[in-house]
């Protein structure tokens, strides 16, 4: 868990103390701010090299807009042996931690004092491309002016700064020698989007096998084709030799819908349909694969859920008998309802897939997932989703971050939500 703490009313002992012990809250920093420069970062320091953080924190759950707000704190230079001090360079707004903030996601928010707040409180955040300032001398892995990521969800990453407990476990380091081909935002949104693409893609049906024993890409269908896991799939499937049908919300107009298809197809799509045209093709079993996909032979074994209700329902009748449907997000806020003949008539199978989940079983498993999807930013074969960045200076208002937050989930936006923290 990341930890921060606030400047004591006295001067501390320079001793290493417990992470939680002696220190003080200060509700607002009064002290000028000085700009330093440490291991290549820039950021506000007060005086005896006290960091100035902000963080957003919520003490209760409830809507964005109602429960969050700016918290200022302080962080001591004094770092405890396995501990590592952040600066954030980029982090995301994903869905989930918009559910988190709402208390309707898998994962329930932890409170705690840790950062000084008058009440117990969460940083929300689940991703995030960190900058190293300094390290404790118990820590291995990562050296100022490396890039890190958090390596498991719940470290609270929508802040200036963060100080992070036993950082080799916790986090995923790049260091500053292999940063080129990167960007921080695309670095922020590397660990937990392709990641689920990928393990779905990988874990179910063997698609690769399928193509080799075919002579030619198996196919895979997804809704949410324009999200960020369905992006990564699109990317993923098209490295991996696979086929796949893809479908999207139309816009507002044909010539917004024609150009998401057609951005969508650049990127690795084999086919783009809107929902009405799958609705309109796909209820009869078979009739989507006999109009869109070349040979008519190949069956079609994987369908990746993002979305739920009729959507969900359209696809899993698309898929050949014995296909799996993979659920992973629940967009349209709806049960996936499934008529009984095609479990026992088509011998469907519907599974569910966390990716957290994934990664707590195996968390080796997860880093070099994460790690291989760092290798494909880097040579260009893995494009980063659009983004609209949200910059996050040390002036910017409570109101503008609760906003852009607020307004993540709201759809048909341009890219995802990231905040890009300028000068903190
Ligand atoms: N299970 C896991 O391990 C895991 C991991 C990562 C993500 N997820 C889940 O996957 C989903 C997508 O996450 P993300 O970060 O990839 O999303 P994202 O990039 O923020 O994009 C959200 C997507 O949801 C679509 N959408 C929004 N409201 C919708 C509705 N009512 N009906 C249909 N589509 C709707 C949007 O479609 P438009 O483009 O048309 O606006 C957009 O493509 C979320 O539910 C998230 O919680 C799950």
């Amino acid at each position: 868990m990341a930890a921060a703490f606030a400047r004591p009313t006295r001067l501390p002992m320079r001793t290493a103390t417990s992470l939680a012990a002696a220190w003080r809250p200060v509700a607002r920093v009064q002290i000028p701010m000085l700009q330093q420069q440490m291991g290549g970062a820039r950021f506000k320091s007060g005086p005896y090299g006290y960091t100035q953080a902000k963080a957003l924190v919520f003490s209760k759950m409830g809507e964005p807009a109602d429960v969050l707000s700016v918290h200022t704190h302080s962080i001591s230079p004094t770092l405890p042996p396995n501990a590592a001090l952040l600066r954030t360079l980029a982090a995301p707004i994903n869905p989930a931690d918009i559910n988190t903030v709402q208390g309707t996601y898998g994962a329930k928010p932890t409170f705690s004092s840790l950062i000084g707040t008058a009440e117990p409180s969460s940083v929300p955040g689940s991703e995030a491309c960190f900058e190293v300032v300094s390290v404790g001398s118990g820590v291995t892995t990562l050296k100022p002016g490396d890039w890190a990521l958090p390596a498991a969800p719940g470290l609270g990453t929508w802040r200036t700064h963060a100080l992070v407990e036993e950082a080799d476990a916790s986090l995923v380091g790049i260091s500053k020698e292999k940063l080129e081909g990167l960007t921080p935002a695309a670095a922020a949104t590397s660990t937990v989007n392709p990641c689920t693409a990928w393990r779905m893609l990988r874990d179910y049906v063997d698609l690769v096998e399928l193509s080799v024993k075919a002579g030619q890409g198996a196919w895979f269908i997804q809704n949410g084709a324009n999200s960020g896991v369905g992006r990564a799939a699109i990317q993923l499937g098209k490295l991996w030799g696979l086929r796949s049908i893809n479908v999207v919300r139309a816009r507002d107009t044909p010539e917004a819908t024609a150009a998401l298809k057609q951005e969508l197809t650049d990127l690795g799509a084999t086919i783009v349909i809107t929902e009405e045209e799958l609705q309109e093709r796909g209820f009869s079993s078979g009739r989507l694969r006999n109009e869109l996909m070349a040979d008519k032979e190949s069956p079609l074994l994987l369908a990746l859920n993002c979305v739920g209700g009729r959507p969900a329902l359209g696809l899993a009748k698309c898929l050949s008998d014995g296909g799996q449907m993979v659920t992973y997000g629940a967009m349209a806020k709806q049960p996936l309802t499934i008529p009984a003949g095609l479990l026992i008539f088509r011998d469907l199978s519907f599974h569910g897939f966390w990716f957290s989940r994934w990664g707590k079983v195996d968390p080796a498993a997860r880093r070099t997932t994460v790690e291989a999807v760092l290798d494909l930013m880097r040579t260009g074969k893995f494009l980063p989703g659009p983004a609209e960045e949200i910059p996050w200076t040390w002036e910017t208002e409570t109101e503008t971050l609760q906003k852009a937050v607020a307004g993540t989930l709201e759809g048909y936006r341009s890219g995802k939500g990231i905040f890009v923290f300028k000068e903190t």
